[in-house]
């Protein structure tokens, strides 16, 4: 059976109907960009998210970006040091660059992959303005140990939560930890859109206006002070779609969890590292990433066997050129996942016995 790793054409399907209906109902009103559904997607947004206020922009990069400049994390021509991890999309790194900051890593913890606070605070220095903890995989980052680091360095955080739409630790969501989070609705995403999109969510109203007059840098009559602005705004089709999409996100990431608990309880006793939730719902399954001594040799064994898996991530961001820096410390616990880690298929529309044949295949591996 041939499995690919993912197949949003199954999630269309679920939602077709509406998404006709909604198409045309854009389509003839006759606005395009930032309109009636942009406000009203907003709203649910931020209501969802249980923040008080949310801005849509053009994709999570941007979202990343804006909430950093808006924010006063980073200023122009201050060399700004804002704290990441090493092992996340590139442009985590790249949006701290893009705001005129200087990203600087620090090692994640074992058990969820996710930005070690002990690390981060071991690589503060004087320039450090900010932290961007990445909900990676859709798990949360220990939020409260980071808002404590934070807190007692007086630093900006602002929560990279480009895959974690609905994760939840205690009672607080992905997006009102830190001073500002970023969200992305590129179409793979648990919130995807039918092309790009992103927004940046926080309990600071005043911080959302600032990013709403930034977003269209070159259209607003009054700059504010001398922050530069952008062009990024989110078009009426994505924000009404995603509207349609956002009344199924809650049941879709129950289905993740309900595929992760079938892949946890057939690998558990294997060789395979299966993932490790902090709590029930602060894992929202974005992608369901294992570890193995032998990843590639596995990896080629399910490809024999037509199951794609992915790398995510194949090369850690403190080792790559553009971000390498002199002062830099090795970071053992991600130089050793890095190499073993691979993202299994798992999204709300995987079906069961899809799911059955990657254990049945992964059980067959003979090393
Ligand atoms: C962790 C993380 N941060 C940031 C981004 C950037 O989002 P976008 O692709 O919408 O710009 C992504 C997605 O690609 C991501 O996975």
């Amino acid at each position: 059976m041939l499995i690919p790793f993912l197949n949003l054409a199954r999630q269309h399907a679920e939602v077709e109907a509406e998404v006709t209906h909604v198409l045309t109902r854009v389509m003839s009103r006759g606005v395009y960009i930032l309109g009636p559904e942009v406000e009203a997607f907003e709203d649910e947004w931020a209501r969802f998210c249980d923040a008080r206020s949310a801005a849509a922009v053009g994709n999570g990069t941007d979202a990343l970006v804006l909430a950093l400049v808006a924010s006063g994390a980073v200023r122009k021509g201050h060399a700004d040091e804002v704290i990441t991890s090493p092992l996340t999309a590139a442009y985590t790194a790249l949006a701290i660059m893009n705001a005129g900051g200087v990203p600087v890593f620090a090692d994640i913890d074992a058990e969820t992959y996710t930005l070690d606070p002990q690390a981060v605070e071991a690589v503060i220095t004087p320039r450090t303005r900010a932290i961007v903890p990445v909900h990676l995989y859709g798990q949360m980052v220990d939020m409260p140990a980071i808002c404590d680091v934070a807190t007692r360095h007086n630093l900006i955080v602002i929560e990279d939560a480009a895959q974690a739409h609905g994760a939840l630790l205690g009672e607080k969501r992905a997006g009102t930890w830190g001073q500002a989070a970023a969200y992305s609705f590129y179409p793979t995403k648990n919130l995807g859109a039918y092309g790009d999109g992103g927004a940046v969510v926080s309990n600071d109203v005043r911080l959302i206006e600032r990013i709403k007059t930034l977003r269209q840098g070159g259209h607003a009559r009054a700059l504010p002070d001398k922050i530069e602005g952008r062009n990024s705004r989110l078009d009426e089709i994505q924000a009404a779609l995603l509207r349609v999409k956002l009344k199924h996100l809650e049941k879709w990431d129950r289905q993740r969890r309900n595929l992760a608990d079938i892949y946890h309880q057939a690998l558990s006793n294997s060789r395979i590292k299966i993932p490790v939730a902090r709590s029930l719902k602060a894992h929202v399954y974005h992608l369901y990433v294992v570890q193995h001594p032998a990843r590639d040799r596995l990896r080629s064994h399910l490809a024999e066997r037509e199951i794609e898996t992915m790398i995510h991530y194949p090369h850690l961001l403190h080792q790559q050129p553009l971000f390498w820096r002199s002062e830099q410390r090795a970071m053992p616990v991600a130089e050793h996942v890095v190499k073993r880690i691979f993202s299994l298929p798992l999204y709300p529309q995987f079906g069961r016995d899809e799911c059955c044949a990657v254990v049945d295949a992964i059980l067959d591996f003979d090393e």
